[in-house]
């Protein structure tokens, strides 16, 4: 039996940031399923289908093969064999991937990589629905969250760093634009899972959180 670790909760909690660390030092893998999200998206972009168009977003990702590999310990994400890696970060993709992921069709694809992963490999996984539907037996289930305004500003001061133009307000309502979407969609709508434990980075710094998580993940592997 693999040893599972889910870490759900909105967009700019932390969760990958964190992720990664507990990672390291729990020695598991990390899989971000949000970057598979974003690499069907990017399908969809690249093949010209509408945000507005879910049955074509639904037929469209029959011809998306998404899989992922590990190069230098981080997770590289192909699309029918493409390393897509470098443009999934973009706001485009992240527009395009809040619509798609709602398609069924999308998630009953991905969910399946996703559970396939976990059944050999010790990891911890990150995205909306990993405590609720991908690992439902997870040894651990976070929900990691932290306000709007919070959220919003540690996304402008990354922006910011890379030198690009932004507005703190449109992201603040960008933000709570996708929450909304993600929380209130028909399929697998985020949600804390009943038995996830609640972690607001609010006020915490990023080694704080790591601290806290690997700390609960040591503490259940302790009582094995
Ligand atoms: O975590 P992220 O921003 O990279 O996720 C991109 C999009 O994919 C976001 O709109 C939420 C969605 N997603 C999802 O529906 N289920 C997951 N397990 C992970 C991400």
């Amino acid at each position: 039996m693999s040893y599972c670790v889910a870490i759900d909760g909105p967009a700019g909690a932390g969760k990958s940031t964190i992720a990664r660390l507990v990672a390291k030092k729990m020695n598991l893998v990390y899989v971000d399923t949000g970057a598979m999200y974003r690499a069907m998206a990017l399908f969809m972009l690249r093949e010209k289908v509408s945000r507005d168009d879910p049955e074509g977003i639904s037929r469209k990702c029959e011809e998306a093969d998404i899989t992922i590999g590990y190069e230098n310990g981080e997770q590289v994400v192909y699309l029918n064999g493409e390393n897509v890696n470098a443009f999934l970060r973009t706001e485009e993709v992240s527009g395009m991937a809040s619509v798609s992921s709602a398609q069924k069709a999308v998630r009953v694809k991905l969910v399946s990589l996703q559970k396939q992963l976990a059944k050999t490999t010790d990891v911890i996984m990150d995205g909306r629905d990993i405590g609720t539907c991908v690992l439902p037996d997870a040894d651990v289930k976070i929900y990691l969250t932290a306000s709007s305004s919070v959220r919003a500003k540690r996304r402008y001061d990354e922006l910011q760093a890379k030198g690009e133009k932004c507005s703190l307000a449109e992201i603040e309502q960008d933000i709570i634009d996708r929450d909304y979407r993600d929380m209130h969609r028909e399929e697998s709508p985020l949600r804390r899972a009943e038995d996830a434990i609640l972690v607001d980075t609010s006020d915490m710094t990023i080694e704080e959180v790591a601290e806290k998580i690997s700390g609960i993940c040591e503490a259940k592997k302790r009582s094995f």
